[in-house]
């Protein structure tokens, strides 16, 4: 395998005066961030962060220009690092990609070893998107509130933007792991998609939105927060002695208005999850285990379609709307045997 001489296709994200435009450019092999691997970029994966970068509603990009996608998965063709030879399968979530440096929307990608992790045999690349940061993050979260000390019998766990990538895929981990899963959505209509991925309780913003007591009926033996503001508040305000709450997005709010009575009467812990910054074998684990003991078994459910390249301009908005149930793959230079579904190769 080799560079490509041909032209090949990236949508390059361009901020301007007044915000951030897109472009769908063809590019050469030397136009990318240079890196000593180089990768054949089979599939990446919309994030609610890659929306808020491309439609410029939230401030990520870290340079005037860069080529957008958090995520990637592909075939290493070009390598100066005998850990990543030819022909092997690769996946990269996070670390600066989109926002820092070039990422995943784009035919090729130039990288660092230290933001690649070797494909597992029985992940297929499209399948590692299916997961992408979303699971990566959502396992994670189970994790460090598993090290926290959380046990099954711990009572409830509450997960919040549920119907999203993370929240989806939290549920369903949870579920899987042996915990009673509480669903908070603001999305109606969707019972039957948290129910077929883990939740066994829903609820609505309502619940939330209502009042602000300092401390509510203690009911969560542990939270996984993707959406901040009122619903972080709400859950670590209910949450029961001892319990602890991850904190891992704000698609709602940045603002988290509370007292310390939680904290200190209840002896309630708050968690920051930040997937970006895991070390480097953490990170190889944890991919090790989505492939296999923590493989997500509503995959299909959570993430069931994938998009084009081209067609990505355009689809940025319904996250930044709210209008996406589960996870989105793109589709860019595809699996060469074919790459739908979960099947390992
Ligand atoms: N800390 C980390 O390492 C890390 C890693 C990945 C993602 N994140 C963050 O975690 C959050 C979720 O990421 P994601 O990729 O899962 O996003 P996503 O797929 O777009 O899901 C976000 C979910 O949040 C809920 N939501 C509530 N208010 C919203 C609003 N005003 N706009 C849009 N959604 C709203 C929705 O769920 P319901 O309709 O069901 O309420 C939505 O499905 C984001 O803030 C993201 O930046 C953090």
């Amino acid at each position: 395998m080799s560079v490509p001489t041909r032209s090949f296709r990236a949508l390059r994200l361009i901020q301007t005066g007044s915000g951030v435009r897109m472009e769908l450019e063809e590019i050469h092999w030397d136009d990318l961030d240079p890196g000593p691997i180089g990768i054949r970029v089979h599939y990446s994966s919309v994030n609610y962060k890659d929306a808020l970068a491309a439609t410029g509603a939230g401030k990520i990009l870290r340079r005037p220009t860069v080529i957008g996608g958090l995520d990637l998965a592909g075939e290493v063709i070009t390598s100066e690092d005998p850990d990543f030879p030819c022909g092997c399968r690769v996946v990269a979530v996070g670390g600066g990609l989109g926002e820092a440096r070039d990422g995943g929307f784009s035919e090729y990608a130039r990288l660092p070893a230290d933001l690649l992790v070797r494909l597992d045999p029985g992940l297929t690349t499209y399948a590692a998107m299916q997961i992408g940061t979303a699971g990566f993050t959502a396992l994670l979260a189970q994790r460090r509130l598993e090290a926290f000390g959380l046990r099954p019998g711990d009572g409830p766990v509450v997960v919040s933007g549920a119907t999203g990538g993370v929240g989806s895929f939290a549920v369903n981990l949870m579920r899987e792991a042996g915990y009673a899963v509480s669903a908070l959505t603001q999305k109606r209509g969707c019972e039957e998609y948290l129910r077929a991925i883990g939740a066994v309780d829903i609820i609505g913003p309502e619940a939330w939105e209502a009042g602000e007591p300092a401390l509510l009926p203690a009911r969560w033996g542990a939270g996984i927060d993707n959406v901040g503001g009122h619903a972080l508040s709400w859950m670590i305000r209910s949450a029961r002695r001892g319990a602890a709450i991850a904190a891992v997005g704000m698609a709602s709010s940045a603002d988290l208005r509370l007292t310390v009575f939680p904290f200190i009467l209840r002896g309630v812990s708050l968690i920051g999850i930040n997937s970006t910054e895991v070390e480097t074998g953490a990170r190889r684990a944890l991919w090790h285990d989505l492939a296999h003991a923590s493989r997500p078994r509503a995959l299909d459910r959570i993430a069931p379609q994938h998009i084009s390249l081209a067609a990505l301009p355009t689809s940025f908005g319904d996250w930044i709307q709210n209008r996406i149930v589960g996870r989105v793959v793109v589709a860019i230079g595809e699996e060469p045997s074919g790459g739908s579904g979960v099947k390992s190769g």
